[in-house]
């Protein structure tokens, strides 16, 4: 008693102090002492006569440039290595699913309530890829159930397509961001084989891509949703194998411009008449 006491006065000092929100996912206890970086390094000396400049080594390995998703360093880290191996691993939905909640690689695991896997009809050969999850899909561990998950329905409702039969839908990231930011490139590339290893095992003939992280994470495009939008990609599975792939704007985007509707609406038409097709 007396320490949650003690705890609840330490808090209210932040508080008062003005420190009113978590900046990173797990404390950082600056106490601490570290080693101080390296020292800048010191001027070349002057050349002999005749030598040659030392080459100057390119601009990804100075950090200029940002390396794509594609070719993200992650995938050689511990983190990004269990991740391949838990998702190759899985050979059914149910254990892709287990495999997920074992993953102990991303501190994102920690500060969520609920893995959250996914939703809807999983063999209906539609699936639909979203952000991560929010609020109330953290608290009942179930993707797109909050405000913009009900904006969602009632879209694809009038193309007559509801969860319950017509579709499958899932996340790139199985956990809350915490304050509900926009995951990372480290995020996306982490999730990324379980996400795969989703799609290949559900096995949809068509997906649709809402908003631009979904878009970024699986065309491994730079370009923004606006651009990406209102056109079929192909997304590569596996080596040998890819899918069709409707990229579009996220509800939650629509909420905040409901402007953009009539551009969801195209996209929307663009989806329904390829279901048509089938
Ligand atoms: N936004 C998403 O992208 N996914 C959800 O599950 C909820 C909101």
């Amino acid at each position: 008693m007396a320490e949650a006491v003690a705890l609840l006065a330490a808090l209210r000092l932040q508080l008062d102090w003005g420190a009113d929100e978590a900046l990173a996912e797990l404390p950082l206890d600056r106490m601490v002492v570290r080693p101080l970086s390296p020292p800048l390094a010191a001027p070349a000396p002057p050349l002999p006569p005749g030598a040659e400049p030392p080459a100057e080594r390119p601009a990804a390995a100075r950090g200029l440039v940002r390396p794509a998703l594609v070719a993200s360093p992650l995938a050689a880290t511990p983190a990004g290595q269990q991740a391949a191996a838990l998702a190759a691993g899985a050979d059914s939905l149910d254990a892709l699913r287990e495999a997920m909640a074992c993953f102990d690689g991303s501190p994102l695991r920690e500060t969520a309530t609920n893995l959250v896997f996914a939703d809807g009809v999983p063999d209906s050969g539609l699936m639909l890829v979203g952000e991560a999850p929010g609020a109330d899909e953290d608290r009942l561990g179930r993707p797109f159930v909050g405000v913009s998950g009900r904006l969602l329905d009632r879209m694809l409702a009038s193309i007559r397509l509801s969860r319950e039969r017509n579709f499958y839908i899932t996340n790139i990231l199985p956990f809350r961001p915490p304050g509900n930011r926009t995951p990372t490139d480290a995020e996306i590339a982490l999730f990324l084989p379980f996400v795969l290893r989703h799609i290949a095992l559900a096995r949809p003939r068509q997906l649709v891509l809402l908003g631009g992280v979904a878009a970024k994470g699986l065309l491994r495009s730079k370009e923004g949703i606006t651009r990406l939008r209102g056109r079929w990609h192909q997304v590569t599975i596996k080596e040998d194998e890819t899918l069709p792939a409707l990229a579009t704007l996220h509800p939650a985007y629509l909420l905040r411009n409901p402007g953009a509707k009539r551009d969801a609406w195209a996209d929307l038409l663009l989806l329904r008449s390829r279901l048509a097709q089938e």
